[in-house]
């Protein structure tokens, strides 16, 4: 059956800056902590790096025109810490010329810019200086933000603090396969302390400055876990999965606390959590207008002796996209339901869904990749199925508007709707582009 979105639902895509903009030495730009990281061997597939991506910052125009092509309604992109602050202090107004042109592309052609303030890539200066492990990041990160709210708060209505506190935080400092490639869970704790105490900072610094129009939010990638079996011990696993991946970030958020089993964990496999000060938590619990939702994909989770933390992540029997991860629409449903059940009713906004596949360019110039066509239009049916729940769900942005560096594994993942051929910098629209594009004149999904 046919299922509508409403006139204001925003049809959107995303990028981030380190992904997609090349021009790593350009416009005053310094480096940033992945810069660095994917140039040390082994760490990034085949040794690729972010120095020239999909060259976004000089095909800016042209990637707008596509984007008018497609029909979107709004734009997600992030913007580069190292391009405004090159320097402790020191603000770079040639790199905020690029945000405003770019926003400038974007107003001329109807497109709304949704600008998330920080995607991971922080700038060498701060990490020589303890990067986010140094509570003073709180404070440069703070200046960083208000500056921004500064020079782009006429043009810009919705801004995100951070993409994902998860990754940056336990990626980066537990799991060590993302920059700054630390394995230390005590660290990854401070971190994401610090991270989250920094979005409260940024919301703050955002209200005070009294503008007239402007929501602001944060985005958490949230999966939803699972249970391998019934069994007592694999429930108990998935708890504690569930409270790394989700609770961790969602309880300080929206209840003011960090939940108490987790903490009980934590504090037993590190010296304590002494890194949160009085006052902090009521500071990360400011009220946001919205929550960003990054969901790609649901876990399963068993009871394990040997692991840290007694669970292991093990695969079910659905389909897989070349990222290894199942496809499963339906966990988006719990995922939002127990959302709207346990912690908030503001908007919500899909800020990224989307899946790499091996595209391949045929000879006739046509990318068909079905199997994207068919994962992200299952995953805007339950969208469209949740919003008649009445559970609020503002817009969609798919991951990605175009093939881009996926971080650890380079240009191996090409989630794009747009194929990028990265020796030419050709731009091709996918199947999905197109289909995507029908959608968006119509509303309706099938
Ligand atoms: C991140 C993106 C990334 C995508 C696919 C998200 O976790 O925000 O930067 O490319 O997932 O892995």
């Amino acid at each position: 059956m046919a299922v509508s979105f409403k006139n204001n639902f925003l049809f959107g895509a995303s990028t981030s800056s380190y992904q997609i903009e090349g021009a790593a030495g350009e416009g005053g730009r310094t480096p940033s902590v992945w810069d660095v990281f994917s140039k040390i061997t082994g760490k990034t597939y085949m040794g690729d790096t972010g120095d020239a991506a999909c060259d976004h910052y000089h095909r800016y125009g042209e990637d707008v025109e596509l984007m008018e092509k497609i029909g979107l309604d709004a734009y997600r992109f992030s913007i580069s810490w190292p391009r405004i602050f090159p320097e402790k202090g020191r603000y770079n107004p040639e790199g905020m010329q690029f945000y405003k042109n770019l926003i400038k592309e974007l107003k001329t052609r109807n497109i709304k810019p949704v600008a998330t303030i920080y995607h991971w890539d922080m700038p060498m200066w701060a990490y020589n200086m303890g990067g986010w492990l140094n509570r003073d990041s709180v404070y440069w990160f703070t200046e960083y933000a208000s500056r921004i709210f500064k020079e782009l708060g006429d043009s810009v209505k919705l801004w995100i603090t951070h993409n994902e506190p998860l990754c940056s935080s336990f990626l980066g400092y537990h799991e060590g396969n993302h920059a700054p490639g630390h394995k230390n869970l005590r660290e990854a704790l401070t971190v994401a302390h610090h991270v989250l105490l920094s979005h409260g900072c940024a919301v703050d610094a955002f209200r005070k400055l009294n503008l007239k129009e402007g929501k602001i939010g944060i985005t958490l990638n949230l999966i939803p876990v699972y249970p391998a079996t019934k069994d007592k011990e694999d429930k108990e696993a998935a708890s504690i999965r569930d409270g790394y991946l989700n609770r961790w970030f969602l309880d300080p958020i929206f209840k003011e606390s960090y939940p108490a089993d987790m903490k009980e964990i934590y504090e037993k496999l590190t010296d304590g959590l002494d890194f949160v000060k009085e006052g902090d938590l009521s500071k990360i619990a400011v009220p946001v207008d919205f929550l960003g939702v990054n969901y790609y994909h649901r876990e399963l989770i068993k009871f394990s002796s040997d692991s840290e933390m007694g669970f292991t992540v093990v695969h079910g029997n659905f389909a897989r996209t070349e990222m290894d991860w199942e496809i499963v629409p339906e966990a988006l449903d719990d995922l939002i339901v127990r959302l709207r059940k346990e912690y908030t009713k503001i908007p919500v906004y899909i800020t990224e869904n989307g899946a790499a596949f091996n595209d391949k360019l045929l000879k006739n110039g046509e990318i068909r990749d079905n199997k994207r066509i068919n994962y992200l239009s299952r995953h805007l049916l339950e969208i469209a199925r949740l919003n008649r729940k009445n559970m609020d769900i503002r817009g969609y942005f798919l991951w990605s508007l175009m093939d881009n560096f996926e971080w650890q594994h380079g240009y191996s993942k090409r989630f794009g709707i747009i194929y990028v051929d990265y020796k030419s910098g050709e731009r091709i629209l996918k199947n999905s582009a197109l289909w995507y594009r029908d959608l968006i004149k119509t509303r309706t999904i099938k």
